[in-house]
């Protein structure tokens, strides 16, 4: 059951928690063929500190995103439901390897979900 007093954020470990997964996630996507050469032209420290923000605000933290919103920000890129699904799962296995709570860890999973029609065909 949900506590009054913690945010998932919080669960999370903040923003320094969320940094590191979210470092290792863009490890994974670095890695992947299916979906790195998107990243070609990416200033990579400002799109980690960009996607802990989003992470952050959307899991409860006190953090504002700064970044484009999530269909502007994909906008002409033709993102496919398997490239979605591939950056999801990197993200997954990121969080099993910081060994986030079960709940926590499936309710972050579920936040993303919920941009995939903002993202897939931008
Ligand atoms: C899984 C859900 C996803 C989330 C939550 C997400 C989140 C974000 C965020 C927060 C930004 C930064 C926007 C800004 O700086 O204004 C961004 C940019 C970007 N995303 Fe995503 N994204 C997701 C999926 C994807 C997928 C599936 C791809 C490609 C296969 C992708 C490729 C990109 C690229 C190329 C950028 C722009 C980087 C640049 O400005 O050079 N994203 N995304």
């Amino acid at each position: 059951m949900e506590s009054d007093e913690t945010t998932r954020y919080e669960r999370l470990g903040g923003e320094e928690s969320i940094e590191a997964v979210v470092s290792q996630f863009y490890e994974y996507v670095m890695a992947d063929d299916l979906v790195n050469h998107y990243f070609e032209d990416t200033d990579m420290q400002q799109q980690t500190i960009h996607q802990t923000q989003f992470i952050s605000s959307v899991t409860g933290g006190p953090v504002d995103y700064s970044g484009e919103d999530m269909r502007a920000a994909h906008e002409g890129m033709g993102i496919t439901k398997e490239e979605f699904d591939a950056i999801a799962g990197h993200l997954d296995t990121a969080l099993k390897e910081f060994e986030v709570p079960e709940d926590d860890h499936e309710d972050v999973l579920a936040e993303i979900a919920s941009y995939e029609d903002a993202i897939v065909g931008a």
